[in-house]
């Protein structure tokens, strides 16, 4: 077992708000951990905080990614040493095709050449299992894409990049039950003993296909209660009402 991410005492301001208010996280291969968490509570601010998107200012704290202190690299630094991010709203980008950001990505996280004539190959069994048609590859990333379209799009990311940390920020919203399985299937082809998963969700539907070895609750700005799979369960059922006064 190896330490992918740990987060310690985390402060993450936007505009001299603070919305992470003391997170400590720890994370080791093989491990799907989930969070859960009101609206507005910080849990995309914090997937933004692990990236160094600079909307957000860490105010204090510390994050190591394999043993290595990344609080302060930049995005692009962090994401090619194998931190993904799948967004919550993807962005919708014209002029770049969907196969040639692929393709420029995984060259720039390999660190080497990637042919075009091979990488397509290697696409057409995930795109496949994700039930996605071969055209989308030729289609500006995420322009016009419908909802599902858009969370697809950042799966097929996912399998394609091959990180070594998998932040998947609401993978799960909006998708038709088809598109749910479909997306679960690829995660599961995607996590393994060498890497690790966080999940950020607000329904059981993901959870139902994959395994979550953590759940913790973040109310806000951080995080106010861990467990097993059956806190996951206890919070469908029940809400955070329970947890808002536990935050100290
Ligand atoms: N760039 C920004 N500018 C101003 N406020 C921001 C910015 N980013 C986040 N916030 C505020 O920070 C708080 C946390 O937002 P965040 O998106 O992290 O919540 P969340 O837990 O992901 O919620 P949801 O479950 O609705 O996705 C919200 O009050 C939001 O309005
Ligand atoms: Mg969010």
């Amino acid at each position: 077992m190896k330490n992918i991410l740990t987060i310690d005492n985390l402060h993450a301001s936007v505009h001299d708000k603070e919305i992470i208010k003391g997170l400590n996280l720890t994370i080791n291969s093989g491990e799907v951990h989930v969070i859960m968490g009101p609206n507005g509570a910080g849990k995309s601010t914090l997937s933004s905080c692990i990236l160094s998107n600079k909307q957000y200012v860490k105010t204090a704290g510390r994050i190591t990614f394999c043993g290595e202190d990344i609080t302060h690299a930049t995005t692009d630094v962090i994401a090619r040493k194998g931190v993904f991010l799948s967004h919550q709203l993807p962005e919708e980008i014209e002029g770049i095709s969907v196969f040639n950001f692929l393709k420029t990505a995984k060259s720039k996280i390999d660190g080497k050449n990637v042919y075009s004539t091979d990488f397509r190959k290697e696409l057409m069994p995930i795109m496949s299992s994700l039930d996605m048609s071969e055209s989308v590859l030729d289609r500006d990333l995420n322009v016009s894409f419908s909802g599902g379209e858009k969370k697809k799009c950042e799966i097929l990311q996912l399998m394609a990049l091959r990180p070594t940390l998998a932040i998947l920020d609401e993978a799960d919203s909006g998708l038709d039950t088809d598109a749910v399985k479909a997306v679960s299937k690829g995660i599961e082809m995607f996590r393994g003993e060498d890497n690790a998963l966080l999940i950020i969700t607000h329904s059981m539907k993901l959870l139902q296909h994959i395994p979550a070895t953590h759940v913790h609750v973040f109310i806000d700005g951080k995080i106010v209660k861990s467990g097993d799979s059956r806190l996951a369960e206890q919070i469908d059922m029940r809400g955070y009402e329970g947890y808002k006064g536990e935050n100290g």
